[in-house]
């Protein structure tokens, strides 16, 4: 798939999504430093634009025709930031939403944090990507979970058009690892207690110390690091001390142990505590935080996701320190690239919820019976090659066209369309209910999936 970036930034969600298997043909930031290290590091696609100024760009991007649009708008924490910064940065959501329902390609990518769910900015964004075709699949995720040690909380909204609400969410739920990613994964990953490398006869052992010469290495030896593999001293010294420093938000907990994840990345990760933290820390800290490891930037640059060959390029430590802040962790992209990338090919179906079991014996079906047509709803899903339709009629007729469809037996193809309709009977009622609870509580954002 063709990808198109706005606010691409040093280029972190770009990496992931090239790294998943996608083809990054154009990508646009405002920022020169930024445009000059994407350049270097993912490629030669970037360049500086405005994209405040949305007429001008849209002719470019109606001629690259992509296949879908991907970005992170500019997203200060919408609760937190001034009343001016706010109003900028919902001019740029609003930008993205209108460039997307303006060039439509199939799909489209977004990411912020998740206090954009609630606000205005995101409601008007939303109706118009809705208006335009677009089916949402809107998670709030848990970068920890895929795939950085970081406990970084994010909004990321994925449009297909003629999609029903949701369509993705079971997917990118199904990529999250079961347990959050810790420091000590990543930078103790390099210092395995043992490794292993199966024995050639019963008598052996398999099981060898990294402090000790390795068994001879066979072709078929599973050696996860060669044995006079040094660590960077600096990831040893973290290791070694075990505890590390983060300046704590809303009067949280500054220390962290290694065996958690990093709170969200911010330009200060770097910091001692400040003599006012000393004077008066969080009861709930392991060690004091006098005593805790630095962070280096190479290890900042490692914990947001990027890998240990990218080169940051620039004087100021302040705009290095700020691109990586801002980037969406290439893991987590890559993750979600390939999601979208498997639901393209028609590699994955959208699961059917548990709940649907629940409605029909609601409404009179007895269990087995309900268990049946819900079965009977995956396989409907599994003949459209994971693809849902908003309209049910169009739902229908897709898989009317299907030739394994077609060459089923009557009462089965009436079986599996009357099954569709239940489905699209029960989504309808959670939408409403959704919608009214939306109402209730004033909150903008409706099909919430929760994918970690
Ligand atoms: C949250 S960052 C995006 C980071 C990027 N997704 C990544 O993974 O590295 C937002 C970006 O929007 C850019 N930006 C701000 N105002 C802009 C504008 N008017 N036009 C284009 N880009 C803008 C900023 O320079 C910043 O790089």
């Amino acid at each position: 798939m063709r990808v198109v970036e706005l606010f691409s930034g040093a280029g972190g969600m770009s990496l992931g999504l090239k790294q998943s298997g996608f083809e990054i043909v154009q990508a646009y930031d405002a920022w020169p430093v930024a445009v000059a290290n994407y350049n270097r590091n993912v490629g030669h696609h970037a360049k500086v634009a405005d994209l405040g100024e949305t007429l001008g760009i849209v002719p470019e991007l109606l001629k690259l025709a992509p296949d879908i649009i991907c970005g992170g708008p500019p997203c200060q924490d919408y609760s937190s930031a001034g009343r001016r910064e706010e109003a900028d940065n919902a001019r740029l959501t609003l930008a993205f939403a209108v460039l997307v329902a303006t060039v439509r390609p199939a799909w489209f990518l977004m990411e912020n944090v998740v206090n954009a769910m609630k606000s205005e900015t995101w409601a008007q964004a939303r109706s118009i990507l809705k208006a335009s075709g677009y089916g949402l699949t809107e998670c709030k995720i848990d970068a920890s979970r895929y795939g950085v040690p970081q406990a970084r909380r994010r909004l990321i909204v994925v449009g297909r058009i003629g999609e029903r609400d949701g369509f993705l969410a079971s997917s990118i739920a199904a990529a999250a690892a079961p347990q959050p990613m810790t420091l000590r994964d990543l930078f103790g990953a390099t210092t395995p207690a043992a490794m292993y490398f199966p024995a050639t006869s019963e008598a052996r052992r398999s099981i060898w110390s990294p402090d000790e010469p390795a068994p001879t290495i066979r072709e078929r030896s599973i050696r996860p690091l060669p044995v006079s593999y040094q660590p960077h001293p600096d990831d040893a010294a973290l290791i070694a001390n075990g505890y590390i420093y983060s300046r704590p938000v809303r009067a949280g907990r500054g220390v962290r142990s290694i065996d958690e994840p990093f709170p969200t990345m911010t330009r200060t990760a770097w910091e001692r505590p400040t003599p006012r933290y000393l004077g008066s820390p969080h009861p709930a800290d392991p060690v004091a935080a006098s005593e805790t490891a630095v962070l280096t930037i190479p290890q900042i640059s490692r914990i947001q996701g990027f890998p240990i060959w990218w080169k940051w390029e620039t004087s100021a430590k302040r705009d290095m320190l700020q691109m990586i802040a801002n980037a969406v962790p290439p893991p987590v992209a890559a993750a979600i690239g390939c999601a979208i990338l498997d639901r393209e090919a028609g590699r994955s179906i959208p699961e059917v919820q548990g709940g649907f079991l629940q409605w029909l014996v609601r409404r009179g079906r007895s269990r087995p019976s309900a268990r049946n047509v819900k079965s009977l709803a995956g396989r409907a899903r599994r003949l459209l090659r994971g693809r849902t339709f908003d309209i049910l009629a169009l739902e229908i007729a897709a898989l009317e066209g299907v030739a394994e469809f077609q060459a089923m037996r009557k009462t089965t193809q009436s079986d599996l369309r009357q099954a569709l309709r239940l489905l699209a009977e029960y989504q309808a009622s959670r939408g409403q209910k959704h919608r009214k609870q939306r109402q209730a509580s004033a909150q903008p954002s409706a099909n919430l999936a929760e994918a970690a």
